[in-house]
């Protein structure tokens, strides 16, 4: 069976290391973090492995997750590069918007690297695990890694996809507008509700209603006839004096309000013209 270091055991790190254990297809080996107490708790997660708190201590192993943040990974990448007793292997990591070239110092001394992008919110190790079957899994780097990547991921359940190196932060940013920044819009919405001193149940019982009903739209009928709204029937005296009220509540709010009506106008003319 193959073996797997894992740097990082934070969100993706437990979960992707739980799923590996769990199917069986490599042996958790060695799993570094910045704490002690987080790479203990990393392998309690997964259920087994080691907890190392100096990469000097991590033995080889066939295939190496870094699953650091983004600006810790070329770091680590280089890192690692520097140990001798390591003997080229696969390191992957596990960014959107980072290609397999962040991991060029290990490239350089012969090792196969790759990146790996699981489309899901992994908003804490429990629930993802729950969550990861069907997961899409963005795949760019050296053909051979990749070979060897697709087979194991898709046993853990990810549905395997090519992404080209050049276009992996255009890729990540969709990503961030379908997933990242709904929070954000809605806690927007939830603050000018109780700005306004609407009940907190009635925030409550909208945040799940109005969501639940936007999905089931934008799902169902795509985004251009799930639009509603001002922008949508070009009500644009609205805009301008709501956009302006959102504006003397908050200016960021107030810019993010103007920038997405834009947009929303966009679509609307698009919506329109298509038909
Ligand atoms: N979260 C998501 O929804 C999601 C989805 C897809 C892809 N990703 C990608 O997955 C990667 C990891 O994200 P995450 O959300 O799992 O991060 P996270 O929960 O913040 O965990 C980061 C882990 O990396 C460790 N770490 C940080 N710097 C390190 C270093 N220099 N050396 C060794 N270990 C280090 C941390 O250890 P300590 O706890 O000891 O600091 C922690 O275990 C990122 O590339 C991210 O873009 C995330």
């Amino acid at each position: 069976m193959k073996t797997i270091n894992l740097i990082g055991g934070g969100r993706v790190g437990q979960t992707l290391g739980r799923l590996l254990a769990q199917c069986g297809q490599a042996q958790v080996q060695d799993v570094l973090t910045r704490s002690a107490a987080s790479a203990h708790d990393a392998v309690a997660f997964i259920g087994t492995g080691r907890a190392v708190l100096n990469m000097v201590d991590m033995r080889p192993a066939d295939l190496w997750l870094l699953a650091v943040p983004d600006d810790q990974i070329s770091q680590v990448a280089a890192g690692l590069a520097l140990l001798d007793s390591l003997p080229p292997a696969l390191a992957f990591h596990a960014s959107g918007a980072l290609a397999a070239n962040e991991l060029k110092p290990l490239q350089a001394i012969g090792w196969q690297v790759a990146s790996a992008h699981c489309l899901l919110s992994f908003a804490s190790p429990q629930l993802a695990l729950k969550q990861f079957a069907g997961t899409p899994c963005a795949l760019e780097g050296d053909a051979q890694a990749l070979a060897e990547l697709r087979p194991l991921l898709t046993r853990l359940g990810a549905q395997c996809f090519d992404v080209r190196s050049e276009d992996k932060l255009l890729y990540h940013a969709g990503a961030v507008f379908a997933t990242n920044f709904l929070p954000v819009l809605q806690d927007l919405a939830e603050q000018l509700w109780q700005h306004i001193g609407m009940p907190p149940q009635l925030v409550q019982q909208l945040r799940a209603s109005l969501l639940q009903n936007a999905v089931n739209n934008i799902v169902k009928l795509g985004p251009q006839d799930a639009l509603t709204g001002p922008a949508s029937r070009g009500d644009t005296a609205l805009l301008a004096n709501q956009g302006q009220a959102v504006q003397d509540w908050d200016a960021s709010a107030g810019l993010a309000y103007k920038a997405l009506s834009a947009l929303a106008r966009q679509l609307a003319q698009r919506k329109k013209t298509t038909r």
